[in-house]
């Protein structure tokens, strides 16, 4: 199932909403690069407004190739010459434009990443090719030489008739059936974040083709997924472990299934056995601290959990990885499950013979129990086990199974 909102991605300026002014500015800067004082600019302002997607859109429609280059790795100066080195240097004659993208600039911190920054205002005092960085909040003291050498283009949060029109669109192509008020009902909630909004309606309609004002109801249920999978996106995707630490904070599933949810997903994910490797062992070593959690309450130990599962797999990769991958929940679960019910019931029917035969539950486990499902098969004997025991109608489905 491919994200809608990878599919409905504006390919030119014109097909992006609501951002006419921003959308001038930016398309300016570019064409007219040669002759801009400020060599780059900060696009800035709330999530899912289009402030990546215009980059790649305005790229394409001037046929310039992007160089994207992710804020943390300014944090090693060497790391980022090899990244962009030549790409900034002049151009040849026949060489394709480019644009540098340093997009989610926030997560650099002005302390330990002074450097970082330093570096990116280096980059833009150097760079042969326009530079667009991208920031929710760019008021930050740590940004304000960034923000002095960039010409600044505010995205604003999406009206919600904006973000109507943009699912109106996407209802058409995808023959999604809908009352015009229920999705400007969903409009609404979206909080002008056409991103959550094109999700919730995929996350709705896909399967049956149709948005109903029910299915709307269930939004704040699924949204537990939805949560979940975003942590895994952020986990995944960052190298920058400040936004990795901070995955799960919002997410409701437990520690368990959070462990479970990244074992699922993670070979997915990281395609180089290194990679994958190392994340494992962070998996192990966060599995091993929450089992001993469970033993001895050792609920400190739940920080280091938190650690190993988020900024311990983030940086157990050397890059991140660009394919979009769908997270599924894990079928283990449901396996476990069921093995944990099966071994339960028999458990239960054990316990009801020791009892009846003041023997210990383990020893009929042993002694009994690998014979009764024959036993059970016979007719006759079937109603005296039944009775005698008082077995319930759970314990009987089980032996059924068991004897067939
Ligand atoms: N103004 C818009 N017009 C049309 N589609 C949009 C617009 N804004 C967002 N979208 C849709 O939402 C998706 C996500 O947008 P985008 O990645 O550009 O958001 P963003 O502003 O960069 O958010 P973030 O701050 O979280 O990175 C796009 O791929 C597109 O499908
Ligand atoms: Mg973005």
């Amino acid at each position: 199932m491919r994200p809608l909102t990878h599919k409905y991605s504006p390919k030119t300026a014109k097909e992006i909403v609501g951002q006419d002014e921003a959308i001038e500015k930016l398309k300016n800067f570019v064409a007219g690069f040669a002759r801009q004082k400020k060599k780059s600019a900060l696009i800035y302002g709330p999530s899912g407004t289009g402030k990546t997607c215009s980059v790649y859109a305005i790229a394409n429609e001037f046929g310039l190739e992007i160089i994207e280059v992710n804020a943390s790795d300014f944090r090693n100066s060497e790391q980022i010459n090899q990244k962009v080195g030549n790409a900034i240097k002049q151009q040849s004659l026949f060489a394709r434009g480019k644009i540098i993208l340093v997009d989610e600039i926030d997560g650099l911190s002005g302390h330990q990443d002074r450097g970082g920054i330093q570096a990116i205002t280096k980059l833009i005092e150097n760079s042969a090719f326009p530079i667009i960085l991208t920031a929710t909040n760019p008021f930050d003291n740590k940004f304000s030489s960034l923000r002095s050498k960039s010409n600044m283009v505010e995205f604003r949060a999406l009206d919600y008739l904006s973000v109507y029109s943009i699912l109106k669109n996407v209802c058409g192509n995808e023959n999604i059936r809908h009352e015009d008020e229920v999705l400007k009902m969903l409009c609404r909630r979206c909080s002008g974040d056409a991103r959550a909004a094109i999700n919730d309606l995929q996350l709705l309609a896909q399967d049956k083709k149709e948005l109903t004002k029910e299915s709307l109801g269930e939004l704040s249920d699924r949204n537990r997924t939805d949560n979940i999978m975003t942590a895994l996106n952020k986990i995944f995707k960052t190298t920058d472990l400040k936004i990795a630490v901070s995955a799960f904070d919002n997410v409701d599933e437990d520690l368990d299934e959070q462990l479970l949810w990244i074992d699922e997903n993670l070979p997915k994910e990281y395609a180089k056995p290194e990679d994958l490797a190392r994340a494992y062992e962070m998996l192990s070593k966060a599995d091993v601290f929450s089992r001993r959690i469970r033993r001895w309450q050792h609920y400190r130990f739940l920080v280091y959990i938190n650690a190993l599962i988020t900024a311990g797999i983030a940086s157990a990769k050397r890059e991140k990885y660009k394919n979009l991958v769908e997270y599924k929940p894990t079928g283990r679960i449901l396996k476990l499950w069921w093995a944990s019910q099966k071994a339960a019931k028999k458990k239960d029917i054990a316990g009801k013979i020791a009892e009846k035969t003041h023997s210990s539950k383990k020893e009929i486990l042993k002694s009994t129990m690998p014979y009764l499902p024959v036993m059970f098969r016979s007719k006759e004997m079937r109603g005296n086990i039944v009775r005698e025991l008082g077995l319930n109608e759970e314990e009987v489905e089980w032996l059924t199974k068991a004897s067939a």
